[in-house]
């Protein structure tokens, strides 16, 4: 049995890993007698990596500061390959913790695998067993699994996934997504200060020329390599359809800083009265505007996730998922990526009040705001050993 302190070394990339992995280390970091955290971002993403950071008041230990806009997936799993190898040479960690299923997730595996440092993975397990959807985070989070020591599934078809895929009973631990984690801390901080609220409904108020608190709005993300090209022009079709038919209704998209995204997203939706594309807007921002919203159309796994802890019926344009559990509870629809399918599934809710509250239930199978806690309690274990 060891006392000492284990050094932890957290490496993320981008958006979704800050806002699920900030809560985790805010836990850690209450418990310095037992664990040195270090923070290493790869900086995948620049500008919303920044903007997640900042709300969860974290400051990376290192910043890679490794993103190149229109990178590609080679170039940047060597880069952050080759730089993280450097962090764990220099900074001898105990062990590694990832994230999902990002190449900043497959790179540091990597790199702590080759370094012979055991691996935390934090949400393990999900899977569509198709391993061009999507691409490439299916194929990543596969080899994660191979190499990690600790699988931190979210559910239980999470640890399913894995115990068929042969992986030992012992390494898995079903915790909870710690996205519920992150929501739970941010609504909290929202209903604890009015100061916040107010300057949270400012922003958003300078943003949307429309009464957002009353209006009825869908809330629109997207950005999956699957949808580049004619998945995103269907999207964008099925929008403008529906804006032209719904002229009361507004459209809110913020749209996501890849090239491939933002640039036909502007070409194909500008001149709309009723629909406004506005910048990647900040968590407690993001999380307020999907409070008030009527429906979330998206491709995002992280929004999935958090929606039904609010209400909000989510239809997904993705042809599978890796999240079936609100699918099973009903309140997140597949629609698909064809533009008819979309605004099928979007006049559905508009016009039928019975087939809206169907979906529009407040019920979270994705986790109950503990994750962190049963995350700590496995690597606590690990510390007494
Ligand atoms: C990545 C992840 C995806 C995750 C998504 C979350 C991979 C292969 N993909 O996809 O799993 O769901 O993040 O959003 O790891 N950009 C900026 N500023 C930013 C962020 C992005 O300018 O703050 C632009 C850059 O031009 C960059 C490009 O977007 O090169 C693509 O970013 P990248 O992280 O490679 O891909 P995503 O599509 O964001
Ligand atoms: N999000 C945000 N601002 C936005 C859009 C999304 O903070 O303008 C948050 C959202 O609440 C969720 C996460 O970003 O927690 C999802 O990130 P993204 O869709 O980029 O990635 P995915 O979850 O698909 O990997």
């Amino acid at each position: 049995m060891s006392n000492k302190r284990q050094k932890i070394l957290i490496v993320f990339g981008t958006r979704p890993e800050a806002i699920k992995m900030a809560p985790l280390i805010h836990d850690l970091k209450k418990l310095p007698n037992e664990f040195e955290v270090i923070v290493c971002v790869t900086a995948q993403h620049r500008e919303m990596l920044d903007q997640a950071l900042s709300f969860f008041g974290i400051t990376p230990d290192i910043d890679l500061n490794l993103m190149k806009s229109g990178q590609t997936i080679s170039g940047l799993v060597a880069s952050v390959l080759a730089s993280v190898a450097q962090v764990i040479e220099g900074k001898q960690p105990d062990m590694l913790l990832v994230h999902g299923d990002t190449s900043t997730t497959l790179a540091t595996a990597m790199a702590g695998f080759f370094a012979g440092i055991p691996i935390g993975h934090v949400e393990a397990g999900l899977r569509t067993h198709r391993m061009m959807e999507p691409f490439p985070e299916e194929f990543n989070r596969q080899v994660v699994s191979k190499i990690a020591r600790w699988n931190f599934a979210p559910t239980e078809g999470n640890r399913s996934n894995l115990l068929s895929e042969s992986f030992e009973d012992a390494s898995i631990t079903v915790t909870g997504n710690t996205v519920i984690d992150a929501l739970f801390l941010a609504l909290d901080q929202i209903d604890r200060d009015p100061a916040q609220v107010n300057s949270i409904t400012e922003s958003l108020s300078r943003q949307l020329p429309f009464d957002w608190r009353s209006e009825r709005f869908a809330l629109i993300t997207g950005h999956r390599r699957e949808n580049f090209g004619d998945g995103i022009k269907q999207i964008c079709k099925a929008i403008s359809a529906l804006a032209k038919d719904y002229p009361s209704v507004h459209f809110v998209y913020p749209v996501h800083l890849n090239p491939q995204i933002l640039w036909p997203v502007q070409d194909l939706l500008k001149g709309y009265a009723n629909i406004h594309l506005i910048d990647p807007l900040g968590y407690p921002e993001f999380v307020y505007l999907m409070k008030h919203c009527f429906v979330v159309l998206t491709d995002s796994g992280g929004i999935q996730e958090e929606a039904p802890s609010l209400g909000k019926p989510v239809l997904v344009m993705r042809d599978v998922s890796e999240r079936p559990e609100a699918i099973s509870f009903g309140t997140v629809k597949l629609v698909g990526t064809k533009s008819e399918a979309i605004i099928h599934g979007v006049k559905e809710l508009l016009d039928s009040e019975s087939a809206y509250q169907k979906m529009a239930q407040q019920t979270n199978p994705y986790g109950d705001g503990q994750a962190c806690k049963r995350i700590i309690e496995v690597l606590r274990g690990v510390h007494a050993k």
